[in-house]
């Protein structure tokens, strides 16, 4: 078996960065000038992760393809960590957002398209009820609120190296067995040992032990995790996890928001599952923000029952811009023309020719590591055998191999997503630029153990 010489590996990641330098001297001026109006000369601290020492500066975008201030054309496999799933702006989402712009873009007041979503949501998740939020975060947030105020209990549960937004309760991790902060929590409120259990996906034991002094209003689950890389249900996880939560009255929040990748009606649709709420944000109205949040009859007549309906703009659930029209308009084009099954049937073919490129290189070089697939997210991993659960993922993490392997293809015309080595694929995307991607991951094993 193949082993990294470390000195190399630093060697080539010094030479991909002097390269990266000399090909964007635009960007790099750029970034220079935002230093000094904006915090670490981003708008927001995460485009600090990229490989290069300054991120490069988007001139634009159509499809899975974008240019840069420097005149280099990109083939998108990171796609605004999945806000921009859809492809840069959807020609069917830019009518409907210029057309509702131009009438309103906020009123604190329906509009009929609302419902349009509201129905169309029903059939794909089987849900019933549904609200919108404008992130992630806050359709989760919510749904804990809602959970924990109907079941007037305080504990949420979360799977170890989760991610699920900056929702507070969900920042918690195991340190040697006990829940504490996640590393990195930036002025963690209180402690999360306080709101929150934690267990490690795929652990059914020790799923039941958390449950069973029935003080847990929810578990909030992404239903396959990715934040630390794609790690898969076992067979019977979640027959067991929805047992567990329907026995000790603990409620079920499936998060869909990066496993929505799976196919229209996300993880849920594709494998039956029954939550009793659910959220997405991210892609669904082709990166203008916007969230949902649905729920069951029943958790929707608990909730009702104890709403004082003049209290409702102070609860802690909603906010000002949330069901905005401009993001209801765009959530309706996107679900009715972009976000279409045979859009999903394209990407994930695509995403099935990459996943053979990828791993026909890695069974050329004999590497000991493995490629992950759901649906059209596609990553490889440096280790030999697919992690079980979150500690087991977190420790094949290799910072530094990520940061070249991701310069490599940057310098090359291809855009990773900063986090692990994930690929999102699009149903713009084509064979070519899949093909373009496997022969340049080819050449940077190459000179790494060619
Ligand atoms: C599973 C999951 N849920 C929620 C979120 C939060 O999304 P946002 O940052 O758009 O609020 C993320 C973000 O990566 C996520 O991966």
């Amino acid at each position: 078996m193949l082993t990294l010489d470390r000195s190399h590996l630093e060697t080539l990641l010094v030479e991909e960065e002097k390269k990266f330098l000399s090909d964007h001297p635009k960007s790099h001026a750029l970034y220079q000038r935002a230093r000094k109006s904006l915090h670490g000369g981003v708008p927001m601290l995460w485009m600090l992760r990229w490989a290069g020492r300054f991120p490069i500066f988007v001139k634009e975008g159509c499809g899975a393809h974008f240019t840069d201030v420097d005149g280099h054309q990109y083939i998108d496999f990171c796609l605004g960590d999945t806000g921009a799933m859809t492809g840069h702006a959807p020609p069917a989402t830019v009518k409907a957002i210029t057309e509702q712009a131009r009438k309103g873009i906020t009123y604190m007041l329906p509009i009929e398209d609302a419902i349009w979503v509201g129905e169309e949501l029903q059939r794909r998740f089987g849900l019933p009820y549904w609200q919108f939020a404008l992130t992630a975060t806050d359709a989760n947030r919510f749904a804990i609120r809602m959970a924990r105020h109907i079941t007037g209990r305080r504990y949420i549960l979360v799977y170890n190296c989760c991610y699920h937004g900056s929702v507070d309760e969900s920042l918690a991790a195991l340190e040697n067995g006990v829940v504490g902060p996640r590393h990195g929590n930036l002025g963690p409120p209180v402690n999360p040992a306080e709101t929150t259990r934690v267990v490690e996906f795929n652990d059914i034991p020790a799923l039941e032990k958390a449950l069973e002094a029935c003080d847990v209003a929810c578990v909030l689950a992404e239903p396959a995790m990715t934040n630390i890389g794609i790690i898969l249900p076992e067979p019977g996880y979640h027959h067991a996890l929805r047992e567990l939560t329907r026995r000790t009255g603990t409620l079920l929040i499936i998060d869909e928001t990066h496993t929505i990748c799976a196919g229209p009606g996300g993880y849920t649709a594709a494998f039956g599952l029954q939550p009793d709420m659910l959220t997405l944000g991210k892609p669904l109205a082709s990166g203008v923000p916007a969230a949902i949040y649905g729920f069951t009859q029943e958790v929707a007549d608990r909730f009702w029952a104890m709403l004082k309906l003049d209290e409702a703009d102070i609860g802690g659930v909603g906010g000002t811009l949330a069901g905005n029209a401009l993001s209801i308009a765009a959530m309706r084009a996107t679900l009715e023309h972009v976000f279409t099954p045979l859009a999903f049937e394209k990407a994930i073919h695509q995403a099935d020719r990459y996943e053979e490129g990828v791993l026909a290189v890695i069974r050329e070089f004999n590497l000991p590591w493995i490629v992950k697939r759901l649906g059209n997210r596609v990553e490889y991993w440096f280790r030999a055998t697919p992690p079980r659960n979150g500690s087991e993922a977190y420790a094949a993490i290799d910072n530094e191999l990520d940061r070249y392997m991701h310069l490599y293809a940057l310098n090359r015309g291809i855009l990773m997503t900063p986090f692990h080595n994930m690929a999102l694929i699009a149903a713009d995307t084509t064979s070519e630029d899949v093909d373009h991607h496997t022969r340049v991951f080819r050449q940077a094993v190459g000179s790494l153990f060619g």
